[in-house]
């Protein structure tokens, strides 16, 4: 009896353990939207062929979906997250996105989440940039609530150090390889001056060549062009290559929290980026893992939550 008991309660215990991830699955819509995925990929790499930063901008709304209660899609719930520090005036994408649920909604009803698409995007985005593909893990739900104080908290600001950012991954599962390689998301995109302006004025572990053209479109005053935008990787700023890395060993990284990935951070990373530097396959392969593994954070699965009809708003 007690030996029935005490296995039940390691039974429990284990089963309360193990990530509800482990429910997503490669084919969720194979059978009930099996036309899902090609619908949200022709959206999306149209998108991206007309303006290559969606590209970026869709592979950052996943990631502060993700780090933000999960990915339940509580992001584009209109309101409380999107007014965070790290989101209001920056966060882009939130059309594409509909535009993909409106064409979905009309092929299968009630069925694909948005945490899904927002997930699927992502892929779609760095593939049709050039970059590795890999195959998402579907049957997250929607939540019905979005977090404007866990935004501020759980996402981490530019200003971070090695120490901090460790810490904010590791809070999410996440480890430090996982974290410089997602990092390399920054390969693609813009960034505001009022982002990496202490960097370009004040740091001593900056190009000088390159802090100075920064200069000449991010005024030293603050409330002056504080949206004026720079590439985060000015090599080649609409490839999802592996020049982020190479950026950083020439110290050229463009923000705060770039930088102390290589030469910065006392080192404890350096080695990681000169491996994904010099070797594009160990960034891709890195970078597809550490995403499978952030689009496994905390899903809403089962008959948790909801299939919202509209991503902005839950259902009525
Ligand atoms: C390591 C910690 C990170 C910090 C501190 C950080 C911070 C930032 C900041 C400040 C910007 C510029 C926002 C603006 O000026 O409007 C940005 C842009 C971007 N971030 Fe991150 N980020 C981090 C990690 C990530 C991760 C993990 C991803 C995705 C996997 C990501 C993807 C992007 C992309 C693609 C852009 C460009 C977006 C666009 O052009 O619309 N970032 N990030």
């Amino acid at each position: 009896m007690a030996w029935a008991s005490s296995l039940g309660l390691m039974v429990l215990v284990a089963a309360m353990a193990s990530p509800a991830s482990a429910q997503l699955s490669a084919t969720f819509y194979d059978t009930s939207c099996p036309n899902a995925l090609s619908t949200i990929r022709s959206v999306v790499t149209a998108a991206v062929n007309s303006e290559p930063r969606m590209g970026a901008s869709l592979l950052r709304l996943h990631f502060h979906d993700c780090f933000v209660q999960g990915c339940d899609a509580s992001v584009l719930l209109s309101g409380q997250e999107q007014n965070a520090f790290p989101n209001a005036g920056s966060l882009r994408g939130f059309n594409v996105i509909d535009n993909a649920k409106t064409r979905v909604e009309a092929i299968c009803n009630r069925t694909v989440s948005c945490a899904d698409i927002l997930a699927v995007a992502a892929r779609d985005s760095v593939v049709a940039l050039g970059g590795p593909s890999w195959t998402v893990l579907l049957g997250r739900r929607d939540s019905t609530t979005a977090s404007q104080a866990l935004a501020n908290s759980d996402l981490p600001p530019p200003s971070s150090d090695l120490a901090s950012l460790i810490g904010n991954f590791s809070n999410k599962g996440l480890d430090v390889t996982d974290m410089v390689a997602l990092s390399g998301a920054h390969t693609i995109g813009q960034a505001q001056c009022q982002n990496f302006r202490d960097r370009i004025y004040n740091e001593t572990n900056i190009n000088s060549a390159f802090a100075t053209s920064l200069r000449a479109n991010c005024p030293r005053a603050s409330g002056t062009g504080d949206g004026n935008l720079a590439p985060l990787d000015a090599t080649t700023p609409n490839a999802f290559d592996n020049a982020y890395y190479t950026n950083l060993m020439s110290n050229r990284g463009l923000l705060h929290s770039d930088q102390v990935l290589f030469n910065g951070g006392g080192g404890g990373t350096d080695n990681t980026v000169r491996n994904f530097a010099s070797n594009a396959a160990a960034f891709s392969s890195a970078f597809t893992t550490a995403m499978i593994k952030m689009g496994n954070i905390s899903p809403l699965t089962g008959t948790q939550g909801q299939i919202r009809v509209s991503c902005s708003r839950v259902n009525s």
